[in-house]
């Protein structure tokens, strides 16, 4: 498989192997509502990880047999199951990468930001215990309303002191999974050597694919991107109705989440040219977070590499979502500064 990365001119295409057998890294992995729908896949996807030593999974009920079932596989990963909040320290202490995918999920007819009341205390609280034993991890954040979930987690490592905006993603890798697997379907393109950036935030019209940059190029008549262009800002719905009340995305969002921390842990551990999208603290736009592909190295963000050249209509789908992120970002500093 290949991890394809792109730039605004210059398209980059570098050997992805999920799971590399040349690291000698020995990292903590923990998993924050790993009992879910996400939570479990996530980690069979991560015990298969040569890159982790310990899997440490973490949630408020069933974790116990989680890692009992996982731990039995023959991988290298030693798995430990963690439940309830007094488990919670012992789970992330001195953790490299902590991923969250803790919380409720969408039912049809709501919009993420509906989940906002229940899942911000949940990843609030946390991000706190990671503040007091992991300071210095990467903190991968799944759990909707992402484009507030990132700014709440921000805020409460701000208040603790122990911020670094290069080591806070928001997991924005599904959109970009989900573009790639649309335009290869279109296009009738190998999947595997199609990678087609997304920027901007994770709910609706703040979902921005920039087909213009896909690698390989492709054209389409415009109402043709646009269909592309609004199913992938819809594919979530499309799930979540297709699953008719009994959740959203959880295989393909374990996927998407399992590319992203292995992606992420090679680049830690000094594999090169690593770039994934993410929703991070950006300079990019008057957003204070705001996807765009990132280069990761072993603090994180190494380099932000930008929106890029856009077309007319992927600029005015990037002015169209700017009013709706930017709300959603100050809700989560909002909820922060005042409950927390
Ligand atoms: P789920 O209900 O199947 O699983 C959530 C898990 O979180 C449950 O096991 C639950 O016990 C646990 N949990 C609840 N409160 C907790 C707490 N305080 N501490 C630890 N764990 C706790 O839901 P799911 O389908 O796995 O989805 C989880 C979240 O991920 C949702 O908010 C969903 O919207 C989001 N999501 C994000 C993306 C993305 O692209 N970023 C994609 C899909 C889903
Ligand atoms: C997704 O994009 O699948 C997730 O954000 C879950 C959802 O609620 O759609």
């Amino acid at each position: 498989m290949f991890s394809r990365l792109a730039r605004p001119s210059q398209i980059i295409f570098v050997a992805r192997k999920h799971f590399s057998t040349s690291s000698k890294n020995d990292s903590k992995v923990a998993v924050l509502g790993a009992a879910g729908g996400i939570g479990q896949p996530l980690s069979l996807l991560l015990k298969q990880s040569p890159l982790i030593s310990h899997l440490s999974l973490y949630d408020i009920a069933h974790t116990p047999g989680v890692a009992a079932d996982l731990s039995h596989i023959e991988t290298r990963p030693k798995v430990t199951g963690h439940m309830g909040d007094e488990q919670l320290a012992d789970c992330v202490k001195d953790a490299d990468l902590v991923l969250i995918p803790a919380g409720v999920p969408r039912k049809p007819g709501m919009t993420r930001d509906d989940l906002f009341n229940t899942n911000a205390s949940i990843v609030a609280n946390l991000i706190d215990s990671c503040a007091q034993n992991c300071p210095k991890a990467m903190i991968g954040i799944i759990t909707n309303p992402v484009n507030s979930t990132v700014p709440i987690a921000s805020e409460v490592l701000k208040l603790r002191g122990v911020y670094d905006k290069n080591r806070v993603f928001g997991v924005t890798t599904l959109d970009v999974v989900r573009s790639n697997t649309f335009i290869a379907e279109a296009k009738g393109l190998d999947v595997n050597k199609v990678f087609c950036p997304v920027i901007g935030g994770h709910s609706g019209i703040t979902i921005v694919p920039v087909i213009s940059q896909c690698s390989p190029s492709v054209s389409f008549p415009q109402d043709q991107r646009a269909a592309i262009s609004v199913r992938i800002q819809n594919a979530g719905t499309e799930v979540v109705e297709a699953k008719a009340g009994a959740g959203s995305a959880t295989l393909s969002m374990a996927y998407a989440a399992a590319e992203f921390a292995n992606s992420l842990l090679e680049a830690m551990n000094g594999t090169e040219g690593k770039v994934q999208c993410a929703f991070v603290a950006s300079d990019e736009t008057d957003a204070k977070y705001f996807a765009t592909p990132v280069l990761l190295g072993k603090n994180g963000v190494e380099k932000n590499l930008g929106i890029g050249h856009l077309l007319d209509y992927e600029r005015k789908l990037v002015t169209a979502a700017m009013d709706e992120l930017k709300s959603n970002i100050e809700k989560g500093e909002e909820f922060v500064a005042k409950q927390f």
